[in-house]
């Protein structure tokens, strides 16, 4: 097929086709006496691919990566452009929440400026949060041993003692009917998520981890797996009726926390249910004293590794989901393993 019977098709122009040639992203025959271009059936489906991927954000130069790395599918990167796309969506929607406030408050004929700029440092806040979190931990290099690497017992500190019973606990406690939807975030390699399957119960999982959401789509091939963070949910407002989270939300810090509690109710129906289990104490003063203890047996492990994570304080996400009105319950399995299970008003306040 020549050029402009290509342009025609795919509702492009032949000046775009060119300009592709010219990056190196397609390379079709060239008639040798007449210079015109010959376009294959692989080219024009190379070419769709290409067009496709433009117009929904991604760069010429990623396309050229994407159609050269024969390790990375065509579902991988649409994953990754959809959690980019998230990220900038949930970034506007911020930045237009924060204009209606400020329309608002310039509506009141005695506004002052300094509550146009706290709302303005308030938004600062939010991005800041959000661009901040950092995968210091390497969880896709935790991916290939992981579920090898869950010592049940026999050890001067385990964090996965009772990680068994948190998990069944869970599936106990959120009650959802056939054909609902759960989401597993920090789903890992899918040990929560997988759980609900048995149920007729569609499950999404979402990491932030690409290896680890590899390792669980292999184990668990009837899971939805989602790139993306806690704090920009790769998900439409109001889409699934349960949050489930286990061993995960320890590595996001105070304010983190609860921006994540607040990607989680954003994500959930009204009536929703969220349940997380997760290294946590009961509050400040529970923290010291537990750190006291570990102390004074001379259980440095413990501390190194509760001091290189961010326990929950289990206090502050309570009041905070009472706060937004949910109704919370709690379940407490040792000194550093928690539950916490809120369920969503019926309206949303
Ligand atoms: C210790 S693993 C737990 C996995 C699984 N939930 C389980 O209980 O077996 C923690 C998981 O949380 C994910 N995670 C940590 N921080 C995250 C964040 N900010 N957003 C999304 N996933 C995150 C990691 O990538 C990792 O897969």
């Amino acid at each position: 097929m020549h050029i402009n019977e290509v342009a025609k098709q795919l509702n492009t122009t032949s000046r775009s086709i060119r300009f592709y040639e010219e990056k190196g992203l397609i390379s079709p025959e060239k008639d040798e006496e007449n210079n015109y271009r010959y376009f294959t059936e692989k080219d024009i489906l190379r070419l769709s691919t290409i067009l496709a991927l433009r117009e929904i954000g991604i760069s010429v130069m990623d396309i050229k990566k994407i159609l050269e790395d024969p390790k990375m599918s065509m579902e991988d990167y649409l994953n990754v452009q959809r959690s980019a796309l998230f990220d900038k969506w949930i970034e506007i929607k911020d930045m237009i929440h924060a204009i209606d406030q400020m329309v608002e408050k310039t509506e009141d004929d005695h506004y002052s400026m300094d509550n146009i700029l706290s709302l303005a440092n308030h938004l600062k806040n939010l991005k800041n949060i959000r661009k901040n979190w950092q995968d210091k931990w390497n969880f896709d290099s935790w991916a290939d041993d992981f579920d090898k690497n869950i010592k049940r017992i026999g050890h001067t500190f385990n964090v996965h003692q009772d990680y068994d019973e948190a998990l069944a606990m869970i599936v106990d406690t959120v009650q959802l009917k056939q054909g609902e939807t759960c989401l597993d975030i920090g789903i890992g390699t899918g040990n929560l998520g997988s759980k609900f399957l048995t149920e007729g119960i569609k499950v999404i999982g979402v990491d932030q981890s690409e290896k680890m959401l590899e390792m669980c789509k292999e184990k668990h091939p009837l899971i939805e797996v989602r790139k993306g963070n806690f704090l920009a949910i790769p998900l439409m407002d109001n889409h699934v009726d349960a949050v489930v989270s286990s061993y995960a939300l320890h590595h996001l810090t105070d304010d983190e926390k609860l921006l994540a509690l607040e990607e989680m109710r954003r994500v959930l129906k009204p009536n929703g249910q969220i349940c997380i289990a997760d290294l946590m104490f009961l509050n400040e003063d529970d923290r010291e004293q537990v750190m006291g203890d570990f102390r004074k047996s001379g259980n440095t492990e413990a501390i190194v590794a509760i001091e290189d994570e961010y326990y929950a304080d289990q206090l502050l996400l309570l009041n905070w989901l009472s706060e937004k009105g949910f109704e919370v319950k709690t379940h407490q399995f040792n000194d550093i393993l928690g539950m916490i299970y809120a369920k969503k008003a019926k309206k949303d306040g």
